[in-house]
């Protein structure tokens, strides 16, 4: 579980609410892994609006970072579309074999241990830039 206080937050209030949500999914999705029948359908459901929010955060960042023209926009981008590949890459593989292990492993360890050091980084960093460049 993601204690949400335990959350990085950044200078720029709208992207900890994005986070928050996040955050959210992902409980939510560690709620439906822990029910005593497996309902693979529920989980669908789950990873797939994870899919979508994740998307949307990514996106809205970018337009962000393109709006003050950031520096290492590149770099940013770069990390959100090799994350979102593996998320995709790790939805179909548990659409094939169906191995809650997988899910487990992959979205309540890499990935939630993958989002506080970039919110810790390239966020935080990103965050400072937009307050400098719009104002917080
Ligand atoms: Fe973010
Ligand atoms: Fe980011």
């Amino acid at each position: 579980m993601i204690d949400k206080n335990t959350l990085p937050r950044v200078a720029y209030e709208m992207m900890n609410e994005v986070h928050y949500e996040e955050a959210d999914l992902l409980n939510r999705l560690k709620q439906t892994l822990n029910e005593e029948n497996l309902n693979t359908a529920k989980i669908d459901g789950v990873l797939n609006e994870l899919l979508e929010h994740t998307h949307e955060h990514f996106f809205n960042e970018e337009r962000l970072m393109q709006e003050i023209s950031f520096p290492a926009f590149t770099m940013h981008q770069g990390e959100h579309l090799r994350v979102l590949n593996e998320m995709k890459r790790i939805v179909n593989q548990w659409q094939i074999d169906r191995d809650p292990k997988l899910i487990r492993d992959y979205f309540l360890g890499t990935l939630q241990e993958w989002l506080m050091l970039h919110i810790n980084t390239m966020d935080t960093i990103t965050a400072n830039f937009i307050c400098m460049r719009k104002g917080c």
